[in-house]
């Protein structure tokens, strides 16, 4: 199963910070919780970051002892609190970020986070030299070198129970419903959802939809039997308003769809037990990876092995879809 990493400590860190930063996503606390009981079982001092890096640009730094972390384990969202932070886009900023670290003699930086946070961590420390490590936390799971990301798993299952009780008014009032899942420009979520949700018809960003062939496809799974309800698993894609749409030129087709934006549901709550596991495991791993010297390189877990690849790949390369999922949806239904 989970094999964790051996490396030998290989410098004189004597404090590291850890944060979380971007959208939040159920599983950053007991990352942050890992991090932080793994560092100081080492004899590290550990700071904690409100804020993402609207909390680092300004010194907002909380030193956490083993009690800040206990009991967070099970809670969703971040007792750190997250924020996106436009001002970080800028070097100076960074440089002011790099700048406030040394002050405070934090020898390393855990960035727990999407793909933007995870640039951000990539420019601070090639920019700076601080040395940074990531942890990929989104509910989004399209970061490149993880096969899960922190967050990943609960999402998926709020998303299913919401649909299965969705999935109950559909079959009583013979309708079909479009239910939109978050990923922005990723249909990661919206696929593994619609195969466990037994949708219709699965729709993402990375493959060309057709409006025809889901009329058609609607049609012949009525002449087939299978009754008028259905869902249809809508990933929300980089523009608002998506869904809606579809649901207007359906309506133009003669249907009657109900339409269902899950939203920021998917974000909160309770962590799974997997999230959980993949949380503690990558964060005393980040820890292992800092002290051994590694630094700009995203913690990651492929094939239950830890691996660290470069913040640099994950910046410019794109998690691929696997398109398979999406084509069984269909085809369970012939
Ligand atoms: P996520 O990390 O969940 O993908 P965002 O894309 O909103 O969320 O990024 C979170 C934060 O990371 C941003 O608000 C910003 O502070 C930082 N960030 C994102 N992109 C960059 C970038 N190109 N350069 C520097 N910082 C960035
Ligand atoms: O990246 C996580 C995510 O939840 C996306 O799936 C979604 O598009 C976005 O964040 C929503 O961001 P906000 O919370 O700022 O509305």
């Amino acid at each position: 199963m989970y094999r964790l990493p051996s490396l030998k400590k290989n410098t004189r860190i004597n404090a590291i910070a850890v944060m979380t930063s971007g959208g939040d996503s159920p599983g950053m606390n007991p990352a942050i919780r890992s991090v932080t009981r793994a560092a100081l079982n080492q004899g590290i001092r550990v700071f904690g970051i409100n804020r993402g890096y609207s909390g680092l640009i300004i010194g907002d730094f909380t030193e956490l002892k083993s009690g800040d972390v206990s009991n967070i384990v099970q809670r969703g969202g971040t007792i750190l609190k997250s924020d996106r932070c436009e001002a970080f886009k800028d070097p100076a900023v960074r440089h002011q970020a790099g700048e406030i670290l040394k002050e405070h003699h934090i020898g390393g930086l855990i960035v727990i986070g999407g793909d933007g946070s995870l640039t951000g961590a990539h420019l601070l420390t090639h920019e700076t030299g601080i040395p940074v490590i990531g942890l990929p936390g989104t509910i989004d799971n399209d970061i490149y070198g993880t096969e899960d990301t922190i967050g990943f798993d609960t999402a998926l299952n709020t998303a299913l129970e919401a649909i299965d009780k969705i999935r109950d008014t559909a079959i009583s009032h013979e309708r079909i419903f479009l239910v939109e899942v978050m990923g922005r420009n990723s249909g990661h979520i919206a696929s593994q959802v619609g195969v466990a949700c037994g949708a219709e018809m699965i729709i993402v960003p990375e493959i060309d939809f057709k409006l025809e062939a889901l009329c058609f496809s609607l049609a012949s799974q009525r002449a087939e039997g299978h009754g008028s309800s259905g869902i249809i698993v809508v990933a929300e894609g980089p523009k608002p308003g998506l869904t809606y749409r579809l649901a207007n030129q359906l309506e133009a087709q003669g249907e009657k769809p109900g339409v269902c934006i899950l939203g920021h549901i998917q974000r909160g709550g309770r962590p799974t037990g997997h999230d959980r596991v993949l949380a503690s495991c990558l964060g005393a791993a980040s820890v292992t990876y800092l002290l051994a010297g590694f630094t700009d390189v995203m913690i990651g877990m492929i094939d239950s092995k830890i691996t660290a690849t470069p913040l640099l790949d994950i910046m410019e390369k794109r998690k691929p879809l696997n398109p398979q999922l999406v084509e069984l949806a269909q085809l369970l239904h012939k």
